[in-house]
């Protein structure tokens, strides 16, 4: 023990332990291992694995692998569940999740202490960060439980909901998945990772003491093999997943045709951008927190630092000096900055790619900080002589190694910044607060700081671009993830229709009829004949050969992608320009309805059918110019003083398979929401009845719809759905059709992981307002941006 006066001398810390007596009584109570938590009971401990401490590896307790029979009972019993659960009054279900929220707030400590023991993280953030923000998102989603009739009029919950968690931040990520669902009224069965089951079964103790109905929320612990059980089981309506890109990927196939929702929050390689004008110490107390914050096992890592060239010198002098003061050590001591890795495996992941980074030429700056024997530890780094395509700058590392770049320009730094599969936050630093935005409103991501970082509140949404995933978590945005129209709920699935090949005549066809002409493609604003020169009979009433369309190929879809991704004006033209450009769509559309209803007419509509479409088309055309500068963004009231704007955003290329019914509403449904949010779209109108899309090619030429923004491709549906849901510019896509259609462009879609909403085989009445139009198309047209814009001082 050093006397007072020599540590007076060396002003060196001391160590200051937070106990973990409750815990370690805690566990010896379940020396015999953890079961699963099913119907408000705990299951016998059976097929256990070990948990053991990251710190210094000793074995904490046993947790049971789920097997399918385990999922099968849990699904079960939260299917039972769902019946009264989901009838309570909104009331009765936040006196619920406030019971919750205030037994958590009382076992703050013990939590924190659990946690950190589980997951190697410092004892510093999971009683200041993990935990309150735990006890906040319950509170939170208590008040959307009251709210909820009034504030989501008209939805209900999905069902059953399947969550699997990962290991970062295994607490608060179990609140994030079943503080919503519970507040929407769903039930659901939660896996939490293998590595971090702990806090996930003492928050079962805690529904259990709050007095929560058996089988509201259940707990299976296991691996993968368990998550993929409970991805595949028939019961589930909705899947939520937080965890790496490539098991996201794996869900998003395995789900496709399942009619099952699904939100995916992935990886990240998020850029933290230090603009020459920026606050250098703040910022480097930043990049503390991006990269340094448990242990940088965080997907919205600030792991990409890209530093003005002027300042580079001097920022990285005063990074490499905060690297060094940084304490890591044994997580349960108060003044630890970092903490242990999550597990064996996981260090060797960083020390292989780390050790890649080397290879490729990166200079390796790593603390020379002493490391704990036993236990895994990796000390703070950063990588510098890297470029944009070095591993290190481009594959999440997933531990506490930032890679450092340089920039010239503001311009520079976006397109470095955007130079990624990922888009799930950034952060900006610079005291101009119109560079700092203007940054902010061109970095691809779902999440963006301005002069800081790692900021999360229950009422922000949380969420990626791109490869990060699709959904967000928190806020008014989350919420909608867990409910569905009550109307949509009820629509029961079409038998498919018989599929005819294109062109092929039907019984009783009129030979030789009067063809018309030949429809050609619209790409770029101009008509373009298809690649393969070849064009299909279009037949009308009583067999009648109506016209040709021509047959687009994958050749046709590729040049339409690129029409739309050069139109990238039309994403930042203005909401009041943008929706002059719907009013005049309508105003030309009108002046030749009666063209129209004949056109109709011809496909065998009566006279009736064909006014009530046209003049739904053009209502509906007016009803999206209206909403372009209307369905606009809010400023969330998150708890710290920020300004936090959620901003929506277009997606950039879609692509759009309309429905074969209703060939004229069908087509103006899908293209008028989604081009009045800023998106450029690639469209397939009905296969079998393309006529009244291809004839609104001189509608769109006369009503200054820039070229590029809306392309047409005709031909076979399914076929040009699935080049779109492979391509990689296309960003969203959205298909309405059978089922086997569905599942197609859902499991094609995975390789750059957009989002889709498809129909299912489940056919909606395109006249209706409320099934036809409405808010729920333009909140599937936009992706929405939180950016936290900091004030006071
Ligand atoms: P992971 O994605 O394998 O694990 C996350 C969760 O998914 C765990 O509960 C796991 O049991 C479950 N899971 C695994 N395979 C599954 C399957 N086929 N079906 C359903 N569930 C499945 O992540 P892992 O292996 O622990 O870490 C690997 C890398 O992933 C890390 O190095 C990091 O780069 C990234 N990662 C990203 C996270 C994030 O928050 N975005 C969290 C955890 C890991």
């Amino acid at each position: 023990m050093p006397s007072v006066t020599e540590i007076l001398d060396t002003m060196d810390y001391g160590t200051a332990p937070e106990a973990n007596g409750h815990v370690r009584d805690w566990l010896k109570s379940h020396a015999d291992g953890f079961g699963h938590f099913i119907n408000g009971a705990f299951t016998k401990p059976a097929h256990l694995f070990d948990m053991s401490n990251p710190a210094n590896g000793e074995k904490l307790a046993r947790a049971s692998q789920g097997t399918a029979a385990d999922v099968d009972a849990a699904v079960k019993s939260a299917r039972k569940a769902f019946g009264t659960w989901s009838r309570l009054s909104g009331h009765e279900r936040a006196r619920h999740l406030y019971a919750i929220a205030r037994l958590i707030q009382k076992r703050e400590r013990f939590l924190a202490v659990l946690e950190t023991m589980d997951n190697g993280k410092p004892i510093r953030e999971s009683r200041d960060i993990d935990i309150p923000l735990v006890a906040r998102h319950f509170y939170h989603h208590a008040g959307w439980a009251e709210l909820i009739v009034d504030e989501f009029p008209g939805f209900e919950p999905v069902g059953v909901c399947g969550q699997i968690i990962p290991w970062n931040f295994p607490l608060l990520m179990l609140a994030w998945k079943i503080a919503p669902a519970l507040a929407a009224g769903n039930t659901v069965v939660l896996k939490p990772a293998e590595f971090t089951p702990l806090t996930a079964l003492a928050f079962a103790e805690i529904c259990r003491e709050a007095g929560l109905p058996p089988g509201v929320v259940n707990i299976v612990t296991g691996d993968g093999a368990t998550g993929a059980a409970l991805v595949d089981h028939p019961d589930i309506g909705k899947i939520a997943f937080t965890g790496s890109t490539e098991v996201g990927r794996l869900i998003r196939k395995a789900a496709a045709g399942s009619g099952k929702k699904l939100s995916l929050e992935l990886g990240g390689k998020s850029p933290f951008i230090v603009h020459e004008d920026a606050d250098l110490d703040a910022a480097v107390e930043g990049v503390v927190d991006a990269i340094w914050f448990n242990q940088g096992q965080v997907c919205c890592a600030g792991s990409r630092i890209l530093v003005q060239e002027g300042v580079a010198p001097k920022f990285l002098a005063k990074l490499r000096r905060r690297m060094e003061t940084l304490r890591v050590g044994d997580p349960l001591d108060k003044s630890i900055d970092m903490g242990a890795i999550v597990d064996p495996v996981q260090l060797q992941r960083i020390t292989a790619l780390v050790a890649k980074g080397q290879a490729e030429g990166g200079t390796l700056i790593q603390a020379a900080c002493d490391l704990p024997t036993g236990g895994n530890w990796f000390a703070p780094a950063i990588f510098t002589d890297v470029g944009p395509s070095s591993t290190v700058m481009d594959v999440e590392i997933f531990g506490p190694v930032a890679a450092v770049m340089t920039f010239r320009t503001p311009d520079e730094a976006v397109q470095i910044a955007n130079h990624t599969r990922y888009g799930l936050s950034a952060t900006v630093w610079s005291e101009n607060i119109n560079l700092a935005l203007d940054t902010a409103a061109r970095v691809k991501a779902g999440v963006v700081w301005l002069n800081a970082t790692n900021l999360f509140d229950a009422a922000a949404g949380f969420g990626g671009y791109r490869e990060s995933g699709f959904g967000r978590e928190g806020g008014r945005e989350g919420m909608y993830e867990y409910l569905v129209p009550a109307w949509e709920k009820a629509l029961k699935p079409q038998a498919p229709a018989k599929a005819e090949p294109l062109g092929a005549a039907p019984a009783g066809a009129v030979e030789g009829a009067l063809i018309d002409r030949t429809a050609k493609l619209y790409i770029g604003g101009k008509q373009a004949r298809p690649d393969s020169g070849y064009s299909y009979s279009v037949y009308g009433a009583k067999g009648k050969v109506i016209g040709q369309a021509g047959l687009g190929n994958r050749k046709d879809i590729r040049n339409a992608v690129e029409a739309a991704a050069k139109a990238g004006a039309w994403s930042t033209a203005t909401a009041h320009n943008r929706a002059q450009v719907l009013y005049y769509i309508a105003e030309n559309l009108s002046a030749r309805s009666g063209e129209f209803e004949l056109r109709l007419k011809s496909m065998g509509q009566s006279a009736k059918d064909a006014r009530a479409e046209v003049e739904a088309s053009l209502a509906r055309i007016f009803w999206y110019a209206a909403q372009t500068d209307k369905f606009d963004g809010r400023i969330h009231a998150t708890k710290s003083r920020h300004v936090t704007l959620a901003m929506n955003e277009p997606y950039g290329v879609m692509g759009l398979i309309c429905p074969e019914e209703m060939p004229l509403l069908g087509f103006v449904s899908l293209v008028m929401p989604v081009i009045a949010m800023g998106n450029r779209v690639v469209a397939v109108p009905s296969s079998c009845q393309p006529l009244a899309a291809t004839d609104l090619y001189q509608v769109f030429d006369t009503s200054d719809v820039p070229g590029g923004v809306i392309n047409i491709v005709t031909g076979e549906r399914d076929e040009l759905a699935k080049t779109l849901a492979e391509h990689d510019e296309v960003a969203a896509l959205w298909y309405m059709g059978s089922a086997a259609g569905s599942k197609l462009v859902e499991a094609a879609s995975a390789g750059n992981l957009k989002p889709t909403w498809v129909s299912n085989g489940k056919r909606r009445d395109w006249l209706s307002r409320q099934q036809g139009q409405g808010t729920d198309y333009l909140r599937r047209a936009v992706q929405v941006k939180n950016i936290w814009v900091p004030y006071g001082e």
